[in-house]
């Protein structure tokens, strides 16, 4: 495993993080079996990921605690990088929440706090300032922030936020003209989630046709006439896997790994072996050629979207 400092923060974090969305039995995902979940996160912590991503909005605190059960063996939670998010809400609020986040991650302070979603409306400014409060009473050791646009970014970094997590894929482009460069200027973080589009980069609906299921029905790329050429674009991600002589997802995911500023795709797994070969992705070289061509054939999908859009509807 290789690791990077997360921006200007003092945790250096494995390069994949481990996402726990489907560990929440949220709608969509459908329900998890908490053993297994628990599991794949120790063989994850065991194969050399330090870093794992949760949030209360993932089951409404399910995925926090089945986290806080897998570190709570040994040296486990000592070991771990571990952020969780929290939405938008009124400043009052937030140390309620972060206490009862702590209580089912069974531990003390969390290494990163992040701002789910801003809130239209809302005043982020204020909001902050009891971020920053939950730091200095050593809850939070950083916070970082999540979909946020431009203009939230530069707000976020005169509060000293140290990571982005936004939506970032080969498909997906909406952080590359304002925000990328911004982040890298600024040395914040960047830690992009649903890096393997939701499973539509790995080959499975471009090799062959599985069926789009659960979660994936809600997602923009799943639908006509996006669809069908987002499978285009994943069989370019196929082409030069099959090149490499190694997997579709590890190509995505070392577009991204290859992507200044990128310091850990946050990924999603269900299963021991799709780990294991998203792992595969550290040892991947990419000539800038293909990186280009990558960039290229998804941005051809990414134009045919909004340009604020969001990835569920
Ligand atoms: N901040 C936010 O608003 C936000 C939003 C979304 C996600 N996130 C975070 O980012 C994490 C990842 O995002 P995501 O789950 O949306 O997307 P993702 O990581 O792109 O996709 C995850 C899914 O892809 C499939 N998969 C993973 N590795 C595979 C492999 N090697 N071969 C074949 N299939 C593979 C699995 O699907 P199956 O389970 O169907 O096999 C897995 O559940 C989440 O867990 C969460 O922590 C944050």
């Amino acid at each position: 495993m290789d690791y990077l400092q997360l921006g200007n923060s003092d945790l250096h974090v494995s390069r994949l993080c481990l996402g726990t969305w489907n560990m929440g039995g949220s709608k969509g995902w459908g329900p998890e079996d908490d053993e297994r979940s628990i599991e794949l996160i120790r063989r994850t912590q065991d194969s050399g990921c330090n870093f794992f991503d949760t949030a209360h909005a993932y089951g409404r605190g399910h995925a926090e605690q089945v986290l806080g059960r897998a570190l709570a063996e040994g040296d486990r939670r000592s070991r771990a990088v571990i952020s969780t998010k929290i939405l938008q809400c009124e400043p009052a609020t937030v140390e309620e929440q972060l206490d009862a986040a702590l209580e089912r991650l069974q531990t003390d302070y969390v290494d990163l706090y992040i701002v789910h979603w801003p809130r239209e409306g809302h005043d982020l400014e204020a909001f902050f300032k009891t971020m920053n409060q939950m730091k200095e009473k050593d809850k939070a050791r950083w916070i970082g922030v999540s979909n946020f646009n431009i203009e939230q970014m530069r707000l976020a970094a005169r509060h000293g936020v140290v990571s982005l997590q936004p939506p970032y894929n080969i498909l997906w482009r909406i952080i590359e003209p304002q925000v990328l460069p911004f982040c890298r200027e600024n040395n914040i973080g960047i830690t992009p989630y649903s890096p393997l589009a939701q499973g539509l980069l790995t080959g499975r609906f471009s090799r062959s046709t599985e069926k789009t299921t659960g979660i994936r029905r809600k997602n923009v790329l799943f639908k006509e006439p996006v669809f069908s050429k987002a499978r285009e674009a994943a069989s370019v991600v196929d082409e030069i896997a099959d090149q490499h002589g190694c997997t579709s997802s590890q190509i995505a995911l070392a577009w991204l790994l290859h992507t200044d500023g990128v310091t850990a795709p946050i990924v999603g797994i269900s299963r021991w072996n799709q780990w294991q070969d998203n792992l595969g992705a550290l040892d991947v070289r990419l000539s800038d050629g293909e990186h280009e061509r990558l960039s290229r054939v998804g941005m051809e999908v990414w134009d045919m979207l909004p340009e604020d859009a969001t990835m569920w509807d």
